[in-house]
């Protein structure tokens, strides 16, 4: 897929190539940096490698958000079960809240849509509120809490879009 910047979209959305797995580990490692220590258990993100990120684009594809040849954010999508799931959804610090991680959702759903989904799903931590407002600001719908393996508290919700 390929979705080139225009004036109400002005970041390129591309799949990413497999030489590019180091700078989007890189990327997801900045993203995710925050939570690191913050989170039981840790943030997934943060075990992400070059070798697990080529692995996730031969099970998947990891869209990118690209700014006049930068990289600006990822965000990897999947079919799991019976609808769509987006992870990993990765914004470099300096370059949050200007509608990066809106355009690689929006980019997100229309490839779940190719892969015969009708329902998009993302898995996010309890505890982090503020991201869970963003998927609500986005559409989604907060369904079943669950628990990581191990623990026996919910760790974390799974949060539901209907796509139409
Ligand atoms: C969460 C994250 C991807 C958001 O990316 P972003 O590019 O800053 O988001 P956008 O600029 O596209 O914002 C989209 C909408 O969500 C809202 N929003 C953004 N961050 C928000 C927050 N923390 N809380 C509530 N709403 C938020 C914005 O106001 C915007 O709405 P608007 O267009 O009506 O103003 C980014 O902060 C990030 O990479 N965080 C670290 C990694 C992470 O937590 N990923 C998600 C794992 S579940």
């Amino acid at each position: 897929m390929r979705k080139p910047a225009t004036e109400s979209n002005p970041f390129l959305i591309r799949a990413a190539r497999p030489d590019e797995a180091e700078a989007i580990a890189a990327l997801i490692q900045r993203a995710f940096g925050e939570y690191r220590g913050k989170l039981r258990p840790e943030s997934g993100a943060l075990l992400e490698t070059p070798e697990t990120l080529k692995a996730a684009m031969k099970t998947g594809t990891i869209l990118l958000a690209e700014r006049a040849g930068r990289i600006l954010g990822c965000v990897s999508v999947r079919r799991r079960d019976d609808c769509a799931y987006a992870g990993r959804l990765a914004v470099e610090p300096m370059e949050r809240g200007i509608g990066v991680g809106r355009a690689l959702l929006a980019a997100v759903e229309a490839q779940a849509r190719q892969i015969g989904s009708d329902r998009l799903r993302v898995d996010v931590r309890l505890k982090l509120r503020d991201n869970r407002a963003f998927f609500r600001a986005l559409g989604f719908k907060e369904g079943a809490e669950r628990c990581h393996a191990g623990f026996s508290r919910p760790t974390y919700v799974e949060m539901e879009k209907t796509l139409i």
